[in-house]
């Protein structure tokens, strides 16, 4: 059977990405705490050095989520009977295959939709995957998780797969309304399935964040350049020293940024122009780490019920199925 061709639809206008970095730049950098949405983390060189730390030793949630899909993938197709996966935060794709493969040999799966803001590895990983399956239907969607829930297509039975803990990169509050969303967008019946990193000992969660090559500094500090690149800004990259957190009372991790010298920072593309204080930190991204049972309230609280919940061996990592009510 020859590939067929992935169809690729762009869901965000012309100088969207231009208009919607000065919003959240003015919001987010312009008061106190400081902060950056982590979606501006991903532009290629971003994208691939998230590529490289899945591969880090001490990041075990790329590898913890690969087994549990190695493992019950099969348990997980034969329970839903999903004719279309649609993956949000697709990057790569890659261990999305085991599911593919598992809801293929199901015999119904017609469809993959992959959704992610990052063009270019999105255009690859479509490219990639039409080819591996020719029977399969591929679609691109490069879009915003956040706002365009409502493209997703329409019609059989959907199963929406948002993997590798990238919910944990909401803020509470942004969970719900996420979580509230999709639920409003899903058909009752749908399938969702959920990967979540879980609470673990700090030393651990330190040590996945903050390896000895600099690899993830240079992911997190990779938001300024973002800034200086786009919107004309001038931080002085090397004046900055990457802070990661763990934030026991929030369960979380909080990646920083601080100033190690007072700062008056330019942002002409966004009209701004910030004083940091010595030591003033920019939070970057966040990284949440869950209880079981706080997955199970998230997800009926937005109006799924949990079907059925795997972890790995260490119990590290969890993937959970819920469907919608
Ligand atoms: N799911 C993959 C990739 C995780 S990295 C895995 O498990 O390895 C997070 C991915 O989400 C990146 O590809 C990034 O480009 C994408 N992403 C981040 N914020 C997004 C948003 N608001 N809308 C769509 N994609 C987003
Ligand atoms: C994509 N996301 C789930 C990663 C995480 O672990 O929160 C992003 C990341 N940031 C630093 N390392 C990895």
């Amino acid at each position: 059977m020859t590939a067929r061709q992935p169809t690729v639809s762009v869901l965000l206008e012309p100088g969207w990405e231009r208009g919607s970095l000065v919003e959240d730049v003015r919001r987010g950098l312009g008061s106190q705490p400081r902060t950056l949405p982590p979606k501006w983390l991903y532009d290629e060189v971003g994208s691939q050095l998230f590529d490289q730390i899945t591969t880090l030793p001490d990041y075990y949630p790329t590898e913890a989520e690969r087994a549990i899909l190695r493992t019950h993938a099969s348990d997980i197709a034969a329970r839903t009977d999903a004719t279309t996966l649609i993956e949000l935060g697709s990057g790569t794709s890659d261990k999305t295959r085991l599911l593919i493969e598992a809801l293929r040999a199901e015999g119904r799966l017609h469809r993959f939709v992959a959704v992610d803001v990052s063009e270019a590895t999105l255009r690859q990983a479509a490219a990639r995957l039409a080819s591996t399956y020719p029977g399969l239907e591929v679609q691109a969607l490069v879009g915003d998780f956040t706002l365009h829930l409502g493209h997703l297509p329409e019609g059989g039975r959907r199963m929406v797969a948002f993997l590798g803990g990238t919910i944990g990169n909401f803020y509470r509050e942004e969970r719900a309304a996420f979580l509230g969303a999709l639920a409003d967008h899903l058909a009752g019946g749908d399938w969702f399935l959920l990967g979540t990193d879980l609470v673990k000992s700090a030393d651990r969660l330190i040590a996945a964040y903050d390896d000895p090559d600099g690899v993830t500094e240079r992911f997190v500090g990779n938001a300024l350049a973002v800034l200086n690149r786009d919107l004309g800004a001038d931080f002085d990259l090397g004046a900055f020293s990457y802070v990661p957190l763990w934030d026991s009372r929030m369960q979380r991790m909080d990646l920083r940024l601080r100033a190690e010298t007072p700062q008056r920072v330019r942002l002409p593309g966004a009209g701004l122009e910030i004083d940091l204080a010595m030591g003033e930190e920019i939070r970057v991204e966040i990284s949440t780490k869950f209880l079981p049972d706080q997955i199970d309230d998230e997800l009926v609280a937005a109006g799924f019920s949990v079907a059925g919940r795997w972890t790995d061996t260490d119990g590290d990592y969890a993937v959970t199925l819920a469907r919608r009510e």
